[in-house]
């Protein structure tokens, strides 16, 4: 089935990938990481790490993908098939699927406060206790409550069911047509909003003053593994949505595409964020993850006319990043069990979704009512973030350079880079060296640097 499903067109291949790529992980992991990490010295060694490994192991992605025309499973076992190479490809959905439960969870975050920016009740409290208290209250009712967090991951879900029961062109290419314009428009409205407050030169200073004292060892490590969380790598997510490129597609020029539009994103993200909580007293605390976006962003908006106005705004730029993410998770899956067990869209979509609706619920609850339930000292939405993200997706992709790289012929990687010998000659030797040598090694050599940590 999902050989002869295709993108419609260039813009809407590159609009659904880099919809994918782009999400919280550009909005609050990267400003922050970059900030204390030493600035424009992380950045540089954030843009090597993209370049000389991040867009080789997305190659390696699209190449086994749109040579097969499979999901991520289907796809090794297509080339291999009576070997079990295909374990690495089950390990990426999987990784995938738990991702999502906990993805859907965060996106319904995003979702009641947009619509809590738009009723007003998000700033009701503002002037009876101290601000950042305020907003600290907030954000435990709005996480931890037992309800309305739920029933906002289950729009989550039912959105993605929409989307994906439309299929490939009419679903996915559309939505990301229409919605990954609006967001960068968005941004560069913020943008221009922030860089016009008065301490706006701080900020950027604040954010961008190269201090390369700071780059260790760990910077590097981070910033690879930051790259390859925020190029969606190693989730199966690349094969699974490069499968839908027509043959004409040149891979090498799209994956530069993807990721420079993604890295744009981020960049921008932190012209937007920096300035902006320059102007309103900045500490440490204040730049975390759920922190920057759900206590620290607010204070801001509320000490600025046309509070509801900006908060809604920028919510709603949030939730279409975190959307777009979910739906290219879910593809995944839906791939997988279309294929594998011959399902209509329509059902594969079922099976893949309703089950999400019992394990979101629990990375919902484990943050409030059930946080009592520890595995490894973790409550189950942490656990699940730290097996698949820092364990399953450097594993799989590790074992899908391998397998491109010494397992499948020489042919096939070559054909796939330079469309039969027609583009990319030169590089495509260079890439192809990343994805047998460099790529494996230094992957491996970070999952244990972590796990030693
Ligand atoms: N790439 C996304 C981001 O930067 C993260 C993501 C992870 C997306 C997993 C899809 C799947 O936030």
């Amino acid at each position: 089935m999902a050989g002869k499903t295709q993108f419609g067109s260039r813009i809407g291949l590159i609009a659904a990938t880099v919809g994918s790529a782009v999400g919280l992980g550009n909005v609050w992991r990267f400003p922050a990481e970059a900030q204390s990490n030493g600035g424009a010295a992380f950045l540089l060694i954030y843009i090597a790490c993209v370049a000389l490994l991040g867009i080789p192991v997305m190659l390696a992605e699209f190449s086994l993908g749109r040579g097969t025309g499979k999901d991520a499973v289907g796809s090794f076992v297509s080339l291999a098939p009576r070997k079990k190479w295909w374990v690495a490809g089950a390990v990426a959905t999987l990784a995938s699927y738990l991702i999502l439960s906990f993805y859907l969870v965060v996106a319904g975050w995003t979702l009641e406060y947009f619509w809590q920016s738009i009723t007003g009740e998000l700033y009701a409290g503002v002037g009876t206790e101290g601000m950042e208290t305020n907003f600290r209250h907030q954000m435990d009712h709005l996480i931890t409550g037992s309800w309305e967090p739920l029933l906002s991951s289950y729009v989550i879900i039912a959105i993605n069911i929409f989307v994906l029961m439309k299929g490939v062109q009419k679903g996915i290419e559309k939505m990301s047509n229409i919605l990954m314009p609006a967001l960068f428009l968005l941004l560069v409205f913020f943008c221009i909003a922030s860089l016009t407050l008065p301490q706006a030169s701080e900020g950027l200073k604040y954010f961008f003053h190269p201090d390369f004292s700071k780059i260790t060892a760990e910077t590097v490590i981070n910033a690879l593994g930051q790259a390859f969380f925020s190029l969606s790598l190693g989730m199966g997510i690349l094969i699974t949505y490069s499968a839908y490129y027509p043959k004409k597609t040149n891979l090498i020029n799209t994956a530069v595409t993807v990721s420079v539009l993604d890295l744009s994103v981020a960049i921008l993200m932190g012209m937007i964020i920096f300035p902006a909580v320059m102007s309103f007293g900045l500490n440490d605390e204040s730049l975390e993850g759920a922190t920057l976006v759900f206590v620290t962003l607010p204070e801001v908006f509320a000490s600025m006319p046309f509070t509801r106005f900006w908060s809604a705004l920028f919510f709603l730029l949030l939730l279409v990043a975190a959307l777009t993410s979910t739906i290219s998770l879910a593809e995944v899956a839906t791939a997988f069990v279309c294929d594998r067990f011959k399902l209509s869209r329509r059902k594969g979509c079922w099976v893949v979704m309703l089950p999400l609706v019992g394990l979101s619920s629990l990375c919902s609850l484990s943050q409030g009512p059930l946080s009592h339930i520890r595995i490894f000292s973790q409550n189950i939405f942490d656990f699940l973030d730290t097996v698949a993200t820092n364990l399953m997706l450097p594993v799989a992709a590790i074992f899908t350079c391998l397998f491109l790289g010494w397992i499948v012929s020489k042919k096939f990687l070559y054909g796939q880079l330079t469309n039969k010998g027609r583009v990319n000659i030169k590089i495509s030797a260079a890439v192809i060296a990343i994805i047998k040598y460099a790529a494996p090694v230094l992957i491996a050599v970070i999952l244990i640097a972590k796990f030693l940590e």
